[in-house]
């Protein structure tokens, strides 16, 4: 079953220059690139997007660390889209991906459990509303199709 799932590489990601490395990965991998754009996002646009987190104590950080500079939002596509870009992202802590997951994403990009330089969503539910945050003309979408 084609599904989609939203990518984003964070702004330490563009800014260390792993964009080309990142979107080769995806390309390797199977995946589609269905939509791509860069966004600067703000406090709002953050608050919105990681909603689920606004009452964590890292919350200001993740807004500040988000709002530091563009983000590339990617929609990917191939069967199982959203475990298989999780799976290629590597764990949260980049610092324990280079140890157990030394081939991750994360673990060649990423710093830390919040400088970690991708995200993907983390279901069908949060694929959908993700994409259609960035992306309102993929919003009537099927993000999972049935065939
Ligand atoms: P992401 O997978 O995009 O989802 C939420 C983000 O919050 C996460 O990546 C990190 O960038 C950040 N994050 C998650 N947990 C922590 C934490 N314990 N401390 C700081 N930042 C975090």
């Amino acid at each position: 079953k084609a599904q989609k799932t939203l990518a984003i590489i964070k702004p330490d990601g563009l800014l260390g220059n792993y964009t080309d490395d990142i979107k080769r990965t995806i390309l390797e991998y199977g995946f589609s690139i269905v939509k791509e754009k860069i966004v600067q996002l703000d406090e709002a646009g953050v608050k919105i997007f990681y909603a689920e987190h606004s009452s964590k104590s890292f919350f200001s950080s993740l807004v500040k660390y988000m709002t530091s500079g563009p983000v590339l939002v990617m929609v990917l596509e191939k069967d199982d889209a959203i475990a298989d870009w999780r799976a290629l992202m590597g764990p949260t802590d980049a610092s324990k991906a280079k140890i157990t997951h030394p081939h991750s994403i994360r673990a060649k990009c990423g710093l830390d459990t919040q400088n970690n330089c991708v995200h993907g969503s983390d279901s069908i539910n949060s694929a959908q509303r993700e994409i259609s945050f960035f992306f309102k003309e993929l919003s009537a979408d099927i993000i999972t199709e049935h065939d």
